[in-house]
């Protein structure tokens, strides 16, 4: 029961690592502000926690909506000590045209900046102020923020930035007791990733990994969940990456791994 007495915001709550995020800290003792852009999405997992999760409509890349938000949380629960600043535009009208930087549309690029950049600053924003006994904040990066790719030029970008924004959030409040930390993972089996990949697709990101498994959402939300605990009090300011292995090795590992797995 590490957050017994605290309340905690996790945006991007509707499903995938946000919803396992918001059932972690529930169980642990938190009351849980749920926002998501999708309502009924928020509602259902709000639901599904009972009295101690509160559903709430919001788009992070919009500051009257974020700003609303967290203030309706706060009026609801009576203080935030935890922020789990997680949505990210991950549709196929935006990651999903986010392909090669020549033929970019510009609104793709924009539209990812504004959700996975501008809105964890704009949740940060809205939520320092509030946080009056101090407490932690973690944004979930990727490791895409950390690596090139040949497509996602746009997503990685985004997640390098969250990955400096996270530095300046720790060295500008850590005065107040709050800490500010990343998580980076690579493939997370949400419902989302799920259906979105095949299964060739699957065994290529199985011959990047070093573990026979993938991480799945309750797997971050339990990282998540020690950062922004009292255990990690002296943790601020880092990404930390959960991947299963997939960025800890030299490339040849995982043709290695494709080529043993396709012979
Ligand atoms: N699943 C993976 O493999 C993976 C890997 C690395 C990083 N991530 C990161 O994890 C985070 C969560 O993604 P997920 O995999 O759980 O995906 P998901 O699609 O299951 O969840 C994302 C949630 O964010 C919400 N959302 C989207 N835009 C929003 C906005 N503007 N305002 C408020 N809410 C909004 C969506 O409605 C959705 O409920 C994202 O930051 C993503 O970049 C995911």
């Amino acid at each position: 029961m590490r957050f017994e007495g605290q309340v905690a915001l996790v945006t991007g709550g509707g499903s995938g690592i946000g919803a396992a995020t918001a059932r972690r800290l529930a169980s642990e003792g938190a009351r849980v502000g749920v926002a998501d852009i999708r309502p009924a999405a928020a509602f259902q997992v709000a639901s599904a926690i009972g009295p101690a999760a509160y559903a709430l409509t919001c788009d992070v890349a919009d500051e009257n909506s974020t700003a609303a938000a967290v203030a309706e949380l706060v009026e609801h629960f009576g203080r935030l000590d935890v922020v789990h600043s997680n949505a990210a535009a991950l549709g196929r009208e935006v990651f999903g045209r986010d392909a090669g930087l020549l033929d970019l549309d510009v609104e793709v690029w924009d539209r990812t900046m504004a959700v996975n950049v501008r809105g964890a600053m704009l949740v940060v924003k809205h939520a320092v102020p509030h946080m009056t006994n101090g407490g932690a904040i973690v944004i979930t990066s990727s490791v895409s923020g950390l690596v090139g790719d040949a497509d996602h030029a746009a997503y990685g970008t985004s997640k390098a930035a969250v990955n400096g924004l996270v530095r300046y959030v720790a060295t500008m409040y850590g005065d107040r007791g709050i800490r500010c930390n990343a998580v980076a993972p690579a493939l997370v089996m949400t419902d989302t990733a799920r259906t979105a990949m095949g299964p060739e697709r699957l065994a290529e990101k199985a011959a990047e990994r070093v573990l026979p498994w993938p991480a799945t959402p309750e797997d971050v939300a339990a990282l998540v969940a020690f950062l922004a605990s009292g255990e990690a009090r002296c943790v601020t300011g880092q990404t930390v990456v959960i991947d299963c292995g997939t960025t800890a090795h030299r490339p040849e590992h995982a043709v290695r791994s494709w080529r043993d797995a396709t012979r």
